[in-house]
């Protein structure tokens, strides 16, 4: 079977990662028939006047997959971020952003292994905004429905469930904000009796930060609304090594985009210097939403193996390798796995 899917190498370090990546795609042996676009962002302001073109919405929407490197946002000015409207275009609701130890790499704790459900598309982040000019008053509204609730963490307990994990635990401040994170909070615990196989609990959100900071090893799946998802996945990407080597994915109903937590990273742009770990262990999410576990597997395993060995790794990670060297000793190891 061929798998239909869009491809936005994106700017920065986007199309080197990618071409990574693409490598350790093709040691699975999975055949791809790759929809390619690179003109976006600032690319494809020039070429069509907007940096997210209609061509590259509607190849997502008919392959209803992409894998996607960065797009850098000017600061201050110019267009508003094409990765931000990508997730609320499409209407991808789920962030999800494992956060696993990998060995080899020096951080506090040895036994981090948890996933951050963030939800995507409303709360702190809906943009409904007023500032009133004359007594210099500003509001953001948290909107957050039931609908929008009932669908990340339907979602969190599902995907739970199916990977065999143990618990969910729900982040939330309803004990302050009572009606809307009391609102999240109020459809957790409705949902939570359908997954009896699943340990439900849940923390305020301060708390999870000290919780997370001195027991991490105590949580696997943790699902909250965007603005806490935003600041709690970046504190686990911490944990467990920083950007070069976490994963992420925008899930929605109908689209998936696969992308890694960091940006663009113009100062080593160009160089070789960039760790496609983050974007190679994301292609393997988008393997496994594909139906690909085997493959998935492999290519966690392999990664998994080289920073046990320290085998060709990145300068971001203490090694010496290019970017396309750690890239070629990997795809290796993949296909040295899969015809084992
Ligand atoms: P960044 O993630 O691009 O870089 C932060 C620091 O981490 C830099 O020192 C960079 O060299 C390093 N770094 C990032 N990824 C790395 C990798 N794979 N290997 C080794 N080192 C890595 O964040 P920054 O500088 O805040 O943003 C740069 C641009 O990227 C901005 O225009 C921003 O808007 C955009 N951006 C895009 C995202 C996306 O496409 N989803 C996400 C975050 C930022
Ligand atoms: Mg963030």
């Amino acid at each position: 079977m061929t798998h239909r899917v869009t491809l936005l190498p994106g700017d920065g370090i986007g199309p080197e990662v990618i071409e990574a990546t693409l490598l350790v795609l093709e040691a699975t042996g999975i055949s791809f028939d790759w929809q390619r676009h690179d003109r976006v962002g600032t690319a494809g302001l020039e070429a069509y006047g907007d940096p997210l073109p209609d061509v590259v919405l509607d190849s997502i929407r008919d392959t209803g997959v992409a894998l996607k490197g960065p797009i850098t946002t000017p600061v201050g000015k110019g267009f508003r971020s094409v990765n931000v409207e990508l997730r609320q275009r499409l209407d991808l609701f789920a962030n999800v952003r494992p956060c696993r130890t990998l060995p080899g790499i020096d951080t506090p704790f040895k036994d981090v292994n948890l996933i951050i459900f963030r939800e995507n598309t409303e709360g702190m982040y809906s943009g409904i905004e007023n500032f009133d000019e004359r007594l210099q008053i500003a509001d953001s509204i948290a909107r957050i429905t039931r609908t929008g609730s009932e669908r990340i963490i339907r979602f969190c307990f599902e995907y739970a469930q199916k990977h065999g994990h143990k618990q969910v635990t729900l982040a939330h401040k309803a004990n302050i904000l009572k009606r809307s994170s009391g609102l999240f909070l109020q459809v957790g615990r409705e949902i939570a009796p359908e997954f009896e196989d699943l340990e439900f609990n849940d923390r305020i959100i301060d708390n999870m930060c000290m919780q997370l900071v001195m027991r991490p090893q105590d949580y696997d799946c943790i699902v909250t609304t965007n603005l806490f998802g935003d600041i709690l996945s970046d504190l686990c990407a911490g944990l467990v090594g920083g950007l070069g080597v976490v994963a992420g994915a925008n899930i929605g109903h109908e689209n998936a985009v696969f992308e890694a937590v960091h940006g663009s990273a113009p100062d080593i742009a160009g160089q070789q210097l960039a760790n496609p770990t983050a974007l190679i262990r994301t292609a393997s999410m988008m393997l496994d939403h594909l139906g690909e576990g085997e493959a998935a597997a492999a290519v966690e395993t392999a990664v998994v193996e080289a920073y046990a060995e320290r085998d060709t790794l990145t300068p971001d990670v203490g090694g010496t390798a290019n970017t396309m060297e750690y890239a070629e000793a990997l795809a290796t190891r993949v296909s040295d796995h899969l015809s084992a």
